[in-house]
């Protein structure tokens, strides 16, 4: 596979910016490949190598990449120009669509990201109940603001926040582990926070579900202390289906963050919920939000596009191929005697390299990612992109099809054989985990 324009792509990017990327996930070592140009579920990098897109631009383009409606609906509104700096109606649009599918959002704002979202929205739940403790998911992420940069995802390896971060700005943000509800009990009882912040659904130490009823538990817990419980579904918002992991899950947050598939892969971001909440933003209130992108027409109407087209048939699509993927890559692992784990929901999935289940961000950190890193490699070697580290998931769209999860599979079988050696009939299956 040649590789030669992309590798002297990243030498001149690496001069003129830090790790020659915009966001450090993208800096796949030794370099990564630049992209030509994606339709559907393939992506096409500048030296013609063509690849099954799993990262999915890290979760927006649930339809697959330059989906028509939404090309035809960016185009439309590029015709009438994009950016007015005063209301249009597709922020209504939009917003009455989002609060159909998820009613526990009865007010909501829109934002340029899903870090503003979150910002946003604990600002909000600071603001209404005069209290500054919050409570956060280990291993959660919520994007690049100071007050969440604590054990955050997507550095799973990491135990610090960042450099930069007083601690000033993280002293009142308390970690609890997932899935650990006497954990979360003690934690409210002794600092009485304004809100909890967590992924119903964790999706940035790779998918990790809640088990059991662990998220009813959440909400009851929250509720007796009255602290209001933020789902910052920016992740799982139309994903897991129209109504989100709180639909799923059956349980009511008082906030929710959105992002992503709501801008149709266009920056977005959205926190909404309570009235009561809301109606403390500005100009209504007296917590400050604003942004000059904030419900910017592109966004609006490549995610009203992409709302318009997701529909029970979509979801049943991209969730059968989950679990069709989860199975058949489940049972692979078994013939090759591989001591891996395969998890996930819908059409969120991840392999750990581990050999036990990951319930939460210490079992993530246990995981080899140094191992995922070579093996990510081998996948694209053999035409497929998954997102380049253990602690993020990969994503199924409307584009991908049977016959591309049937080629993964046998993708996944030669890149694992590739880092173990030929495996099938090893007596000794776990020599390779950590
Ligand atoms: C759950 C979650 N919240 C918030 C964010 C931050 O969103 P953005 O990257 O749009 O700022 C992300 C980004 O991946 C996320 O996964």
């Amino acid at each position: 596979m040649r590789t030669d324009k992309s590798h002297a792509l990243y030498q001149e990017a690496k001069e003129i910016m830090p790790g020659g990327v915009s966001s450090p996930v993208r800096a796949i070592d030794p370099y990564p490949f630049y992209v030509q140009s994606a339709r559907g579920a393939q992506i096409t990098d500048v030296d013609g190598n063509s690849y099954i897109d799993y990262c999915m631009g890290y979760g927006p383009l649930v339809l697959g990449h330059a989906h028509p409606a939404v090309r035809a609906a960016v185009a439309k509104q590029l015709e009438k120009g994009w950016d007015y700096g005063t209301p249009i109606t597709l922020e209504i649009d939009l917003a009455a669509r989002i609060r159909t599918h998820v009613p526990s959002i009865e007010m909501l704002r829109f934002v340029s990201t899903g870090t503003e979202a979150t910002m946003s929205a604990v600002r909000a739940a600071r603001g209404f109940t005069g209290k500054d403790t919050i409570v956060k998911i280990e291993g959660g992420y919520h994007g690049a603001h100071d007050a969440v940069l604590v054990k955050p995802g997507s550095a799973a390896t990491s135990t610090a926040s960042s450099l930069g971060v007083p601690p000033e700005a993280v002293k009142n943000t308390v970690q609890v582990p997932f899935n650990d509800i006497g954990a979360l009990a003690v934690t409210l009882e002794k600092h009485e926070p304004a809100c909890v912040i967590m992924e119903p659904v964790m999706g940035n130490i790779g998918p990790v579900l809640p088990v059991g009823a662990y998220l009813k538990e959440v909400r009851s817990v929250t509720s007796e202390n009255d602290v209001l419980l933020i789902f910052d579904e920016v992740i799982t918002g139309f994903r897991l289906g129209a109504g989100g992991a709180q639909h799923v899950y059956d349980v009511v947050p008082d906030l929710t963050t959105l992002g992503k598939i709501v801008g149709g892969g266009f920056p977005i971001g959205v926190f909404g919920g309570k009235r009561e909440v809301m109606e403390l933003v500005a100009p209504l209130g007296a917590v400050y939000n604003a942004g000059t992108f904030s419900g910017h027409p592109i966004s609006l109407a490549a995610g009203l596009a992409t709302l318009s087209v997701l529909n029970e048939e979509v979801y049943r699509h991209i969730n059968r191929l989950g679990d069709q993927l989860r199975r058949m890559l489940t049972d692979r692992l078994a013939e090759l005697r591989l001591n891996l784990v395969v998890q996930g929901i819908g059409s969120m999935f991840q392999l750990f390299f581990a050999g036990h289940p990951v319930q939460n961000y210490e079992d993530a950190r246990r995981c080899d990612d140094r191992l995922y890193k070579r093996f990510a490699g081998f996948m694209r070697d053999e035409g497929v992109f998954l997102p380049p580290s253990q602690y993020e998931t990969c994503f199924l769209s409307l584009a991908h099809s049977s016959e591309d999860v049937a080629f993964t599979v046998e993708a996944y079988t030669r890149a694992l054989e590739k880092l173990f050696g030929r495996v099938v009939g090893n007596p000794n299956p776990q020599h390779h985990t950590t």
